[in-house]
């Protein structure tokens, strides 16, 4: 086959296959920019199967980018609860505001402008273009990556810019200006459903006989990834104190859990022969306490893994914290008004708030 035929080839057998196979997904079903801006900012970090109930809870709470606007940003950090990354909330509910103030609630469709929107990268900022607005801007996810450097046998680590450049090079040859939003609709679905990474379906795949990777029996090593990103073990004491069914929280100020709620925290581990020490440093007048449980876990993030305990301290006196961004809440709250992390939201079920 020759050269051109080959490409058109390869982008009409995709966009076939996509025709065919596609998972139905509400957001495919649109061209709201701000609904295809909300579900890519969820996906980013998200299966499509876990970001899901998420769409829909966003999008019946706040139907429109105005609604989003005018929440609170603790609403909106309630409802993304449990999905992680939480600074894509933060971000989402900033460049909310930003739109209604500057753009007057239109969404822009300038691709430069997108791409300044805080949280957009160039991926998010392609899928919006050519998703809402079918503009010419092909996206390049991990899944993408992964079809593209098999299919064209590319073996220059993925996570160095001579190999981006090289995947880019190869995708702009087979992207179709014509049918943007398609193209990029299928390419995305072929990587995630069919040339996936641990069991991709080689036997029954379309490409299988142009397929570099396939042809030379390097599925399995393509891509390939120069450094993997080293994971740090710290350790969590939290410390659930309770008295007369109150408890005692504090905001986050930085890092990923950013102005979600937790208890009171010691960055060590802490025995339980060894809290009562802890318990009197944290507290300006000493008080008798009992604890009722202790519960160990273990949360996995992208670069930590936390070895964590939650203390349930019953003290006998209202307490005086030495820290002075210490709060008192009703117990029941916690549930229902702050939002915390999956590891204290683990914790609180054993409390039957
Ligand atoms: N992952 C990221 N964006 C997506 C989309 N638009 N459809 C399916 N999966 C996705």
């Amino acid at each position: 086959m020759r050269f051109f035929e080959e490409v058109l080839d390869i982008c009409n057998k995709l966009i076939n296959w996509y025709r065919e196979n596609k998972r139905e997904l509400p957001w495919r079903n649109t061209t709201d920019p701000y609904k295809i801006w909300l579900s890519e900012i969820i996906l980013q970090q998200t299966r499509v199967q876990q970001g899901l109930p998420y769409y829909e809870k966003f999008t019946n709470q706040f139907p429109t980018i105005n609604d989003l606007a005018d929440a609170s940003e603790q609403d909106v950090l309630l409802l993304w609860q449990g999905l992680g990354y939480y600074s894509r909330a933060r971000n989402m509910h900033y460049t909310a505001k930003m739109i209604v103030d500057k753009y007057n609630g239109n969404f822009p469709e300038n691709h430069n402008e997108i791409l300044a929107l805080k949280g957009v990268g160039e991926y998010t900022a392609a899928a919006i273009a050519s998703f809402a607005f079918d503009k010419a801007y092909p996206v390049l996810d991990g899944n993408v990556f992964r079809f593209i450097s098999r299919l064209f046998g590319i073996e220059k680590p993925i996570d160095t810019s001579t190999g981006k450049k090289e995947i880019t090079k190869a995708l702009d040859l087979i992207f179709n200006t014509q049918k943007p939003a398609l193209f990029n609709q299928a390419i995305m679905e072929f990587g995630a459903t069919h040339c996936t990474p641990k069991k991709p379906k080689c036997d029954t795949c379309i490409f299988n006989m142009q397929c570099e990777a396939l042809g030379s029996k390097k599925v399995m090593s393509i891509p390939v990834k120069k450094g993997k990103t080293k994971i740090l073990q710290v350790n969590h004491t939290y410390m659930c104190f309770i008295h007369d069914n109150k408890t005692y929280i504090e905001k986050r100020t930085a890092g990923i859990w950013k102005n979600l709620y937790q208890f009171p925290l010691i960055e060590e581990d802490i025995k339980p022969d060894g809290i009562t020490k802890i318990v009197n440093r944290y507290l300006k007048t000493p008080s008798k306490f009992k604890i009722s449980d202790v519960f160990d876990s273990t949360h996995i993030l992208s670069h930590r893994k936390i070895q964590a305990s939650f203390f349930t301290i019953h003290l006998d006196t209202s307490p005086i914290f030495l820290k002075n961004n210490i709060f008192e809440i009703p117990l029941a709250d916690l549930t229902t008004r702050y939002p915390v992390s999956i590891l204290t939201q683990n914790y609180l079920k054993r409390l039957n708030l």
